[in-house]
């Protein structure tokens, strides 16, 4: 089987490689030159465990033997069944940006033969199946979806660091034009899948689907974000807070942090929003949660701004953040709440803001991958995610008299006296 991959990134690399690991021969497509040299070479940012090795060992193995990467996206034309993994990121004022995707179908469209089959993969505003993706790919190749070209959607589930074992074992969502395009996207999908394929009558379902898990996760972290916030302003820990709730049978709270960050979460909610502009009128709880989750990093910044100045600690003091990643063990920055929270105290006038992540791709100066530097003379430590070498062990190693801690990750012991604060979530 020979497959087409468009968009080499976190969701693409990964799946990619798994269709080679299955016996698939695949060319990947990305328009990013650098990206894909680095991929050619087994050298990328893209971290995902599998086995003893990772995704840059992995590739060593196929590269130019399963695996053929290029910005040339003629050759998909080898193809017959082309998956698309390119997205519809938002810009800085959380407008969706359709170019990627639209330049991704027009490129594909020009090379689409009679009997090829297209997935696509990517998380997209419901309806994209059946409307822009249909309407470029028949325009540009002259076929009609469903009758010469197979259709369908199968959104991507994977959690990023199981991308290997999830793309495997998770149950895959699939909704064709009609019957034949589902049963052809469920064709090459099986060359992966080990679990079962629910197979929804629209692709808009299986559209809506992907998007509801997303923005409804927005919810349940909104939920316990804003408990988190009443209970840190009266000195309370909201984890006790959370975990004496779920010994409730049919209580399942998720943890609170630093905020919502990532590539998947935050944007649901724009996914849905036109959808609501069309024809529904406003959205209240998905719209809600975003602000409180977005306004997180705010809160956090403002507390420390205030907390401080009662503790004696100026602005001119080191502030160490720890992690910037935006969940844990992650490289992913993407929309990370620690680098809200860092936005937020540069605005406040800290200046001296310095921060361990060994896996997040430098991105400012102060960014080093020696946390005993970081947390060297700092007066303010704020915990934002775990990565290797951030312990209970280290930070209590620091910490001393006339210092501010906050800890969202809830390792830490919390202390409140005169003179030091440990404020542990
Ligand atoms: N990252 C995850 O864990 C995850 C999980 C489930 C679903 N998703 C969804 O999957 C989609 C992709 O996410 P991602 O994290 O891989 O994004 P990404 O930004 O890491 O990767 C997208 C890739 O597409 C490439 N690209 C852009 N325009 C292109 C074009 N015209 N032709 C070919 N390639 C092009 C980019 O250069 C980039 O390498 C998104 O819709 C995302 O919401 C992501």
């Amino acid at each position: 089987m020979k497959v087409s991959i468009w968009g080499l990134g976190s969701v693409g690399l990964p799946l990619a490689l798994t269709f080679t690991l299955k016996g698939a021969d695949v060319i990947g497509i990305d328009v990013n030159e650098e990206h894909v040299e680095n991929i050619r070479n087994g050298n990328t940012h893209i971290y995902e465990p599998f086995g003893n090795t990772d995704t840059n060992g992995v590739l060593k193995e196929v590269v130019g033997k399963k695996f053929f990467p290029t910005t040339d996206y003629k050759k998909a034309e080898e193809a017959n069944y082309h998956l698309v993994t390119v997205g519809i990121p938002l810009d800085d004022n959380m407008n969706l940006i359709w170019t990627p995707l639209e330049s991704a179908l027009h490129n594909l469209g020009k090379i689409l033969k009679e009997g090829d089959t297209v997935v696509l993969r990517a998380t997209v505003v419901p309806g994209t199946t059946t409307g822009l993706a249909r309407e470029i790919l028949e325009k540009e190749s002259g076929l009609k979806a469903g009758k010469d070209f197979y259709l369908a959607y199968a959104p991507e589930r994977i959690a990023e660091g199981r991308a290997y074992e999830e793309f495997r074992k998770m149950p895959t969502l699939v909704g064709g034009i009609n019957e034949k395009s589902r049963e052809k996207a469920k064709e090459v999908l099986s060359t992966i899948l080990e679990s079962y394929f629910v197979e929804v009558s629209d692709p808009w379902i299986a559209e809506m689907s992907k998007v509801l898990e997303n923005a409804s996760r927005d919810v349940y972290i909104a939920v316990v974000n804003e408990m988190a916030k009443l209970a840190i302003a009266r000195g309370l820990r909201p984890l006790e807070v959370i975990e004496a709730a779920n010994t409730h049978p049919r209580v399942k709270l998720l943890r609170p942090g630093a905020g919502v960050g990532g590539h998947c979460i935050p944007n649901a909610f724009y996914y849905l929003k036109p959808l609501f502009d069309d024809r529904t009128g406003k959205s209240l709880v998905f719209a809600s949660a975003r602000q409180v989750n977005d306004e997180m990093p705010l809160f956090l910044a403002s507390y420390i701004d205030q907390n401080a100045k009662a503790l004696g600690i100026d602005k001119s003091n080191k502030v160490a953040i720890l992690g910037l990643a935006m969940k844990d063990f992650s490289y992913d920055d993407r929309y990370s709440p620690a680098l809200f929270l860092k936005k937020y105290l540069e605005e406040k006038g800290w200046n001296n803001i310095w921060a361990y992540d060994p896996m997040v791709p430098k991105r400012f100066d102060t960014h080093i991958d020696d946390i005993d530097a970081v947390l060297s003379d700092a007066k303010v430590v704020i915990i934002t995610a775990l990565q290797e070498g951030i312990t209970a062990e280290t930070v209590e190693k620091y910490i001393s008299d006339g210092m501010l801690v906050l800890d969202t990750k809830g390792i830490l012991t919390p202390v409140n006296n005169k003179k030091l604060k440990v404020v542990v979530f």
